[in-house]
Parts: C-alpha cells; structure tokens; sequence
C-alpha cells in the first residue's frame, strides 16, 4: 500500500477577488490555481485516489471541477472555523494511512508556485530524521502576513509558528516563515488536532499550532526558490502570479531550445515545443498543444489543444483541437476550428476559414475561402472564394473532393456534393450535383453583351440635358 495520502485545503471563499468563483478555481496561465496543486502532487507521485480535498465554499463547483481532473475525494467543511478545523475533516483518511506509519501531506489549494521537488525533498528529511511534522519555509523579506517560524533560542530547533495577527514586535522581524504545507505522521496528526484550541486572535482551530504540540519531533524544510509560498488574494496579485508563471515557463522554453521574441508571449503549463521553433509576440499556445521544431508561430496567434509538426510556419492564425503536419503555411487571418486535420505541404492563404475538416498533403487554399465538414484530397488548388454550404439548417453535410482537383474561384459546393480526382468547377459556379473524375462543371447564366452601351448612355443624358 502506497503510504503516502494528502490534504488539500480548499474552503475558503476569496472574497477579495471578487468572483463568483471559489478562490481556487481563479486561473493562473488558464488553469485554477488548485488544478496547479494537483498536478504537483501527482508529479511528486502521490495517487489520485489518496488525494483529499476540503471544500466549503462553492464546493459544487469545486467538486466538477475536481470530476474534470481524476479522481479525487472530497470532505466538506460546513463552517469554516481555521485551517486545523479543515484537516479534520479528512480524519477518515487519516486513519487509513495512520497504520504502518503512513504520512500526510498538507497543502494549501490557493499556491500554485509549490512543485513536486520541494514535496518529494521535504518528505526525505521527514523520513531521514523520522519527524512527527516537517514543515516546509521558505525566506520571504518583509514576511508580510505569513506565519513566522519561531526556534528554539538555545538549540536553533522549531518551537513553534506564530500566526503574523498573534506576533509580538520581535517576532515580527523573523523572515524564515510557513508556506503552509507541512508533512505529517498521519497518527501523529490524528493525535495532534484535537487538542487544538481556537483562543487566538483569529478565533481559529489552527493547523499550525500542532507545530508546537508535537515540537519534540518537528522539523523544516526550508524551499530553494520563496516562490513557492505566494498565492493570491486579490486580481492584481492574481495578476502578478500570471506574470511571474509566464516568465517561468518561458525560461523553461528557452533552456529547451526555444526562441521567444518581442512580448506578450503566454504559454500553458502542459505545452510543449521542441527546438529551433521561433515564438513570435502576441502569441497564446495552451491546452494539451505539441509544437515540433523549426516552426515560426505568430505573431498574433491563438493555439489551443493542437498537434503541429515540424517547419510549420503560422501567422495571424488562431487554431482549436486541430492537427497540422510538417511544413504548412498558413496566414494572416486564418481560422482552424476543431476536427480538422492539415496534412504536409498545406498552404492556406489570407482570410481562409476550416472546420472539422481533412486536407490533403500539397492542398492550397489561398483567399477567402471556408470549408466546412469536408474531405479534400492532394493537391487539390481552391481559388479564391470557394464555400462549402455544409449546412441547409438542419444537418451538416459532408463534401468530398478528389486528388489535384481545381476548384474555380467563387464555386458553391452544396453538400453534400462529391467532385472526383483531377475534376474541375469553372470560377462563378454553384455544384450541386457530383462531378465525375477528370470532368469540368459549369453553371452559369448565358453571358449577355449589350454593345455600345456606353456610347447609348452618353446619347440619352445628352438627350435629357437639351
Ligand atoms: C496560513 C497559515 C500561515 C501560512 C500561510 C501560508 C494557519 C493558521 N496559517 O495562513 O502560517 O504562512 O497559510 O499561505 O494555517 N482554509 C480552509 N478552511 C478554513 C480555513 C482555511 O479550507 O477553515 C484554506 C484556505 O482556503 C486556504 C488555506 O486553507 O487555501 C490557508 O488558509 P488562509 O486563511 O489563507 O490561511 P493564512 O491566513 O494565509
Ligand atoms: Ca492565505
């Protein structure tokens, strides 16, 4: 039995950051704050299934959230009376990690910043030295609202943590303080939270007064990087949290290999981009996307859950749930919505709408053209202003097209409609019915030419004015 569990605490309501969404479902880079925590759990190798979250405020929203990502347990705070309150609320699973000295994992859902290393190395110290509780610090100077880490004048060792409203002056001044995640024996918790009182200035049952029942065995892990105490209490320092996880994982890009130019270039957690690809500004990449190398994308361009592949250049496009293979080109203006697939050698021009679509390999669409719920061969050339009319108000129909067609500028296809290989529509037609392989489609009016016009006109305005 894997004897690691974790209590994420998620109950407060951020009243702050004027929502109505709970504090932790407030993104940072498109993804809530607690999916951040989650993932750092997971990544430090804790399972799902042993992964309990407190909700209290807006738990439904809380618990969908939590269906979206795994699966997860939850234990409802009714009354939100302080952060040693919350964790015993998971006192069933406590207990069934207190047998074979099973350890708990405390973290707070509104710290993104916390990383499965900083976890998985305070959990070595705790195991090494054998600790009750470990808590993990970090150095923050001024320390601001945090609780401060108080030691023992004499032997240096945690005495205690002193929430900041409770400081006296001098404790004030100590800049070592809690991040608010904290490894415990899981039996040694259990023992531990009901003897916490709330006669504090906050009328709180806090956690981190167990730091002091449980000091003959208590440690500290202090973190590498502070960062991975912040969280957010309001927009502006959501917004801050956003800038400072933007230029983290940008740095992350370059170390890859990535180049990234000018501003404003805004990239999901879970991206990746291989190297020798050139990010330009004005550029969203986020969701499941995979970049490959040698690729130019933007500037102004939105990708979202897309699989590209290698040379493709895109420029001014946005682009949803869409696979594009090696070396197309597409751009400016260019608008690739979900099922659709470009395979090698596309190019697609200005002002070029696709959706739930294939394309074949060596295919140009160059202008002003949309096509819908199609299948379109290699090579085939689309001149300018081509549509598919996929839908007659009430379903959506397919259109097929063969290898090397040409299609004229300005043709209504009518789906659904199929125009074989090496077939051709004449510019200005609307088809409605299938083309045969190799054939030519025309539907046109009787062009109609009235000669001397002009000359006719001048005569009757002449004829007017006399
Ligand atoms: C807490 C710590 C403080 C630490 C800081 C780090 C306590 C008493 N203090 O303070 O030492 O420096 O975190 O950020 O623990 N929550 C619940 N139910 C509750 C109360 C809180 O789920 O009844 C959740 C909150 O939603 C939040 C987390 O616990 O995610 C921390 O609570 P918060 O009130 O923000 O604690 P701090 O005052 O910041
Ligand atoms: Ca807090």
């Amino acid at each position: 039995m894997d004897k690691r569990c974790c209590i994420i605490l998620a109950a407060g309501d951020g009243k702050r950051m004027n929502s109505a969404n709970p504090k932790v479902l407030m993104t940072v880079l498109f993804e809530p704050m607690l999916g951040w925590v989650l993932d750092s759990v997971r990544n430090a190798g804790i399972k799902d299934e042993n992964v309990g979250v407190i909700t209290g405020s807006s738990a439904i929203q809380v618990a969908e959230y939590l269906e979206s990502k795994g699966q997860y347990r939850t234990f409802l705070q009714e009354e939100r009376k302080g952060t040693g309150h919350a964790v015993m609320q998971a006192e069933k699973m406590l207990r069934e990690f207190s047998d074979d000295g099973g350890d708990v994992l405390v973290l707070c859902g509104d710290a993104p910043f916390m990383d499965a290393g900083t976890i998985n190395a305070a959990y070595e110290l705790h195991k090494s030295r054998d600790s009750d509780v470990t808590v993990i610090t970090a150095n923050v100077d001024p320390a601001g609202n945090y609780g401060r880490v108080k030691r023992d004048k004499n032997t240096n060792l945690l005495s205690a943590i002193v929430e900041m409203k409770d400081c006296t002056p001098d404790e004030l001044k100590i800049t070592e303080v809690n991040s608010g995640a904290y490894w415990f024996k899981s039996e040694r918790l259990i023992w531990a939270l009901p003897q916490l009182r709330d006669n504090n200035k906050s009328g709180e049952f806090y956690l981190t007064d167990t730091v002091e029942l449980l000091v003959k065995s208590a440690s500290t892990y202090m973190a590498n990087d502070s960062i991975i105490v912040l969280g957010a209490n309001d927009r502006r320092q959501l917004r801050k949290l956003n800038d400072m996880m933007t230029e983290m994982i940008n740095n992350r890009h370059y170390v890859a290999g990535v180049d990234i130019i000018g501003h404003n270039v805004i990239i999901g957690k879970d991206v990746k981009i291989a190297r020798d690809t050139l990010l330009m500004p004005n550029t969203i990449i986020r969701g499941q996307t995979e970049i490959g190398s040698g690729c130019v994308i933007g500037p102004n361009t939105q990708i979202s859950d897309c699989k590209i592949g290698d040379n493709v250049t895109l420029n001014s496009v946005q682009a949803f749930d869409a696979v594009i293979h090696d070396n197309v080109k597409a751009g400016p203006f260019v608008h690739i919505r979900p099922g659709t697939t470009l395979h090698k050698n596309v190019k697609i021009g200005d002002f070029v709408e696709i959706k739930n679509s294939e394309i074949g390999e060596g295919t140009a669409l160059a202008h002003l053209t949309y096509i819908g719920d199609s299948d379109v061969g290699k090579n085939v050339n689309f001149g300018c202003g081509t549509v598919t009319a996929n839908y007659d108000g009430l379903e959506k129909h397919r259109t097929i097209i063969g290898d090397n067609a040409f299609i004229g500028c300005n043709t209504n296809l009518i789906a659904p409609v199929e125009v074989g290989d090496n077939a051709t529509t004449a510019a200005g037609s609307t088809i409605a019915k299938n083309v045969p392989a190799g054939a030519l489609a025309i539907e046109r009016g009787q062009l109609n030419v009235k000669e001397d016009w002009y000359k006719n006109k001048l005569r009757l305005n002449k004829d007017k004015a006399d």
